[in-house]
């Protein structure tokens, strides 16, 4: 297949049977990591810049501004360079390194900001210096996508589709919530199209999505604010999951399956191992894998990183105590 844009090269139907992952019920993994952005933020991206060039918000001789700690920054530094819009990132010390340097070096102007906001995070404070340049530079375009209906049109018509078409039958969906832009757009979706199927919203423990806050290590899933875009619109059930559980399936899949998934990843798949087994005998259960586990072999699959943060960590290690948590 020739892709004119890297892009374009969103591979939306790669989907990995899990075989054995839960008694009775089928597992297919839908891997959304495997695009030139590395993750499903690229439809996102792709989709905050086409619905901003639609309305006329963005055009030639504008710049993009965004706050994003890792994925978004990154997919949006992808679709920025090859449409030629100048992108400033916003970002703060929870950033990795190497993300910090793949935006870079698309051409990314990083900026990191240090101070803490009142809630004891960066969010507000990567928002405020949002609004401060907006209020200097008057062709600066923020796209904003915990407020941005298009982070949820995206997935609703890429994401949500692609797994309805890819898989026909699914019994259950299981999603990771982050900015909800994936579960708001799969739930709209599947309401429509696919009403028997249950979408299962899974979030971190100490993210206030569907909870309280309390200290998190792991990005991608949770968040500390309640994100614009979210509703509680009564078609998805919603389910914690402890971040010693995440590192315990990651590394699971990692070692039984060949898979080195990101964290979200193990998190959707941790629910799906708690919850799979109540489902009917032949169920058909789809997770979305936002990312790969690359970017993550210094904290969730680093021993001494998890040891230094959990003190369930002893059990981590093992293989054995593994497949039984
Ligand atoms: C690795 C990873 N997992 C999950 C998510 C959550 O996706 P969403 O923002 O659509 O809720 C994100 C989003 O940033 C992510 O980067």
């Amino acid at each position: 297949m020739i892709y004119e844009h890297a892009a374009d090269i969103i591979l939306d139907d790669v989907f990995l049977h899990l075989p054995g992952f839960v008694d009775h019920a089928r597992v297919f993994l839908k891997l959304e990591g495997l695009n030139p952005a590395g993750s499903v933020k690229l439809k996102t991206a792709l989709a905050l810049v086409e619905e901003a060039e639609k309305s006329g918000a963005l055009g030639p001789g504008s710049r993009v501004i965004e706050s994003s700690s890792g994925n978004l920054g990154i997919a949006l530094s992808v679709v920025c360079a090859a449409r030629g819009y100048p992108l400033a990132v916003v970002t703060d010390p929870n950033a990795t390194r190497q993300s910090i340097r793949v935006m870079e070096s698309l051409g990314t102007e990083v900026v990191e900001v240090t101070q803490r906001d009142a809630n004891g995070g960066y969010l507000q404070t990567r928002i405020d210096y949002i609004h401060q340049r907006l209020s200097d530079q008057t062709d600066l375009f923020w796209l904003n996508q915990y407020a941005n209906p298009a982070n949820v049109s995206a997935h609703r018509d890429w994401t949500a589709r692609a797994i309805h078409e890819g898989l026909g039958h699914v019994d259950a969906l299981f999603v990771g919530a982050g900015t909800t832009g994936t579960l708001m757009g799969c739930a709209e979706y599947f309401a429509h199209h696919s009403p028997h199927t249950r979408i299962i919203a899974v979030d971190s423990v100490g993210s206030v999505t569907f909870g309280r806050a309390a200290p998190r290590f792991i990005p991608g899933l949770g968040t500390s604010r309640l994100p614009e875009i979210y509703r509680d619109t009564g078609t998805f059930e919603k389910v914690l999951i402890e971040e010693v559980d995440t590192i315990a399936t990651c590394r699971l899949v990692a070692a039984r399956y060949g898979l080195l998934a990101g964290g979200s990843t193990g998190t959707v798949l941790a629910a799906v191992r708690h919850l799979g087994p109540t489902l009917p005998a032949g169920a058909r259960i789809a997770a979305i894998s936002p990312d790969m586990g690359d970017k993550y072999v210094d904290t969730v699959y680093s021993d001494t990183w998890v040891a230094d943060r959990y003190t369930e960590c002893a059990a981590l290690t093992s293989l054995d105590t593994l497949s039984t948590r």
